[in-house]
């Protein structure tokens, strides 16, 4: 057996249906909804409309089929033609044992490898890190994660806001603050000075200040001009401008650190600076870049659209190059280099309309070449109150700040379980923090990414119900249960079946082929994570009823050991994928 054994069974399916004259497609198979049977398939109903007969007939044709394979135990119909499925247990077991000695054989690769461009972020240089940011970068990392997993080839890109009028307003803070730099200097020379004077410190101050100054209509004004420079390469500013970019990104690593969310590229808006003028250029001459009221502009309205849909504005009247612009002068760049089969954007909902219209810009252009532009949309993590989530004095919640806190209640709440009682500080440490991470991520990738969310750290750092830390002391809890199984001289044995709680667990373990795909597909983590928590609640359960190292029949506790590391390694394959790293111990 070398398919995932779901696959096995629909397998089986597909050829009754054939046998009959039906196309394979029916016989898909899914999880049965009723008690007692493991699958079923509901391909009767519409093979019955093409053959013309009742689906309940079709069915019983199938049944006989199907009956006499060994993969089997039971194959019922309910009315009116529902086709119930029960594997058999030696089968279900087989599977286990085959998984336990090579976990790959679960895992559907895709069989073409392809180039996927996960661009996400959404972070802007010297603007301080805020929760904002924490779900494109959660989700982000976990669906290049999931990518890589089943084998394509990924490249992820922060994809950084460096290049538009935040910058000259910063350049121009910068300028009235220390107006003896040499940067604003007519006579600038780049050699002389590299070291960079630029402070994270200064660059939180002064960015908020900036944008309190140019709320003043002569304030942009002077901050546009700067920007204009900038872009058409002022040295000082150029030099200012590199001062403040490698601070903030030095910056964003370390806070991404302890998150373990990694890109490949930091490029930025800035990246593309060069290939705008040419592609302007281009874009004018096949007739579909032009002029509307001082602007240059791209029509992206199609007759059967229901809502008002804009043109994609690529220069402004005052001559600024847009955002829209920038992300089609990526896209060119990023064809031309990577020829990328798909590209992701992690970026909030509010975003829709940009990337509907850029997307519609870049058909016409065709400067996609092959590549499939999808928005991975994603819904606001909100306060109690239903709006954006704010600290208590109603700020935006730094990114760092909210870390802070979870660590914090992380600690407390291993505290108050007497975890980590005999373990070093600097460790328990290590472990609040992994515990912190855990809830963090789990709580957000939970939830369909669509849906908005509720952030509430004291149900995310919760040991019960369905969180990370949850799934943390599950993986933990095994790991322990195997080194004291080590001691006692018991190792894993065969996989049996004998009980229902078994059973149970190997029928999630059969479903983890599925839910990669479903995952892959829909882009959507959230279905690992109901994975996960089931599998470790069925394990949980499993072990109250089955005390392994207490059991005197040697063969039997061998057997439940391998279902107990069997369960731990789905468990960190799935863990793995959201980005979640598990403690030694706790
Ligand atoms: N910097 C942008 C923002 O904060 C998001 C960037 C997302 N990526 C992109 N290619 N547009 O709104």
């Amino acid at each position: 057996m070398s398919q995932p054994l779901i696959d096995k069974i629909e397998h089986h399916l597909q050829e009754a249906f054939q046998s009959l004259g039906l196309e394979t497609s029916l016989g898909r198979v899914v999880s049965s909804s009723q008690e007692g049977y493991h699958f079923q398939c509901n391909g009767a109903f519409k093979g019955a409309k093409i053959k013309g007969c009742s689906p309940l007939t079709l069915a019983q044709d199938l049944q006989q089929r199907l009956s006499s394979l060994e993969t089997f135990a039971d194959i019922s119909i309910s009315v009116p033609g529902f086709i119930n499925i029960i594997v058999h247990d030696a089968c279900l077991a087989e599977y286990g044992n085959l998984i336990f000695q090579d976990k790959r054989l679960g895992i559907p690769f895709n069989d073409v490898k392809q180039k996927l461009i996960v661009d996400f972020g959404g972070i802007n240089i010297a603007k301080a890190m805020h929760v904002g940011h924490l779900r494109s970068s959660i989700i982000g990392e976990s669906l290049q994660r999931i990518a890589r997993f089943l084998g394509d080839e990924v490249v992820s890109d922060i994809h950084l806001g460096d290049w538009g009028l935040p910058i000259g307003m910063l350049i121009e803070e910068f300028r009235l603050a220390y107006p003896e730099w040499p940067y604003f200097k007519d006579n600038f020379d780049k050699d002389l000075f590299k070291k960079s004077p630029v402070k994270i410190e200064q660059l939180e101050t002064l960015y908020p200040q900036a944008a309190t100054r140019c709320k003043e209509e002569e304030a942009r004004d002077i901050a546009r001009k700067a920007t204009a420079d900038l872009q058409s390469g002022h040295p000082g500013y150029r030099a200012l401008w590199q001062h403040f970019r490698q601070v903030s990104v030095e910056d964003i690593k370390r806070q991404f650190k302890p998150l373990d969310i990694n890109f490949d590229l930091w490029l930025g808006e800035s990246s593309v600076n060069d290939i705008i003028s040419p592609l302007l250029e281009k874009f004018k001459q096949q007739n579909i870049a032009k002029e509307s009221d001082g602007a240059i502009i791209i029509e992206v309205a199609k007759e059967e659209d229901k809502k008002p849909m804009p043109p994609l504005i690529l220069v402004t009247s005052d001559n600024s190059i847009t955002y829209g612009m920038t992300d089609l002068a990526t896209i060119a760049q990023r064809s031309e280099e990577f020829n990328p089969k798909y590209i992701l954007y992690v970026v909030d909902n509010r975003q829709s309309l940009h990337f509907e219209q850029v997307f519609r810009a870049a058909q016409r252009t065709k400067i996609n070449q092959d590549a499939h532009l999808e928005h991975i949309a994603f819904g606001t993590l909100n306060g109690t109150d239903g709006k954006p989530f704010k600290t208590r004095s109603g700020g935006v919640m730094k990114l760092q700040d909210l870390l802070e806190a979870a660590i914090k209640k992380a600690q407390e709440r291993l505290d108050e379980a007497e975890l980590g009682k005999d373990i070093s500080s600097q460790e328990q440490q290590e472990i609040a923090q992994l515990v912190a991470v855990a809830a963090i991520k789990f709580s957000d990738l939970s939830i369909p990414r669509l849906s908005d969310y509720i952030f509430d750290l004291d149900k995310f750092v919760s040991f019960q119900g369905k969180t990370g830390p949850y799934l943390l002391y599950t993986a933990v809890r095994i790991k322990s249960l195997l080194a004291k199984a080590k001691e006692q001289g018991l190792i894993p044995g065969t996989i049996t079946i004998e009980t229902e709680k078994q059973r149970d667990i190997i029928l999630s373990v059969v479903q983890l082929s599925r839910i990669l795909k479903i995952s892959y597909e829909e882009r959507a983590p959230h279905h690992l994570c109901e994975y996960a928590y089931t599998l470790a609640q069925k394990f949980s359960t499993f072990y109250q009823t089955c005390p392994i190292l207490s059991n005197p029949n040697v063969t039997q506790a061998a057997s439940w050991l391998a279902l107990a590391k069997l369960t731990l390694q789905n468990l960190e394959q799935v863990l793995f994928l959201l980005g979640i790293k598990i403690p030694e111990r706790m």
